[in-house]
């Protein structure tokens, strides 16, 4: 009988990287899981049942809710993953694409989270593990509206985890840097570009394409899920992997200058 046997899980996103390593090391960890994607998966991720669901459903969302509980009759555990990247400057979005991207990365979990937590506060025992990023912490030029998203969702997850505390359901934060999944090739492209950003933003595109191919497994990343769905005392925030760490450190002992700085040299930015 293993630890966390009977319990059951949903994570989001489940059908690649992060979300696939995560929802096979909570089933390898004895959790029901239930994973979920737009798209149905043929190879689906071992030990776990694969429901379609578009996060910005919400019909969908209340469906696969109502699903899971009628096969269970429980939700432990909402790792809410699915999520998409933007990259190109700030002002190369339409605000029409803006918002479809917050849908995904913002609404989408609260849709999730508001879809579980009567149960959980009804219980009195719940957890819902969030993926952000070290761009929930730092500047990110060329990505300011996914870094947007990602520092919404610190605010609106911390701020939540106050509040939901007196039922005995924590809300905690997974902060992954670059890992090694389809995350970059899924990043969307500015539908609105401008030619005085084009070498900035081929140059932003690199670093990150480069980055992300000595990553971080997402097998890593996971292993930080699973603390944080375990954790008896959980923290706000996992930084997920080595940079991460130092990222998050940095961030908060650095002197503002000098970050960003560091920051603009990292960028390949002037100086
Ligand atoms: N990779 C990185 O470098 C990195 C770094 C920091 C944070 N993160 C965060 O980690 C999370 C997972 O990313 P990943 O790296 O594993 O990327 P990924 O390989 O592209 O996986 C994204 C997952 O989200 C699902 N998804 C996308 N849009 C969806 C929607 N509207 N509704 C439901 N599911 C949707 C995708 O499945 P379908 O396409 O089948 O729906 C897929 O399973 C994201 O929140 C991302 O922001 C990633």
């Amino acid at each position: 009988m293993n630890a966390h046997s009977g319990k059951t899980a949903i994570v989001t996103g489940a059908s690649t990287g992060i979300g696939r390593a995560t929802a096979e090391a909570l089933a390898k960890a004895g959790f029901r899981v239930f994973g979920t994607s737009r798209r149905a998966v043929e190879d689906e991720p071992r030990g776990v049942a694969m429901l379609t669901c578009d996060v910005t459903d919400d019909a969908a969302v209340l469906a696969i809710v109502s699903t899971v509980l009628s096969r269970t009759g429980r939700i432990d555990l909402l790792v809410n993953n699915a999520g998409i990247g933007l990259l190109g400057g700030a002002e190369e979005s339409s605000i029409s694409q803006i918002q479809a991207l917050f849908d995904v990365n913002l609404f989408g979990v609260i849709r999730l989270t508001n879809a579980v937590l009567p149960l959980m506060r009804q219980r009195g025992q719940g957890r819902i593990v969030n993926i952000s990023s070290v761009l929930g912490l730092i500047p990110a030029p060329y990505s300011a509206h996914y870094a947007a998203t990602k520092h919404a969702l610190e605010g609106y997850s911390e701020s939540l985890d106050h509040e939901t505390r007196a039922f005995n359901v924590r809300i905690a934060l997974v902060e992954p840097a670059y890992t090694r999944s389809a995350f970059e090739q899924n990043t969307l492209a500015a539908d609105s570009t401008l030619k005085d950003y084009e070498d900035a933003r081929a140059r932003a595109r690199a670093v990150m394409k480069e980055a992300t191919a000595i990553g971080d497994t997402p097998e890593s990343v996971a292993a930080a899920v699973l603390l944080a769905a375990t954790d008896e005392h959980p923290r706000r925030r996992y930084p997920a992997g080595k940079m991460a760490r130092q990222v998050s450190v940095l961030r908060r002992l650095v002197p503002a200058k000098a970050f960003d700085k560091s920051l603009r040299k990292q960028m390949r930015l002037p100086v």
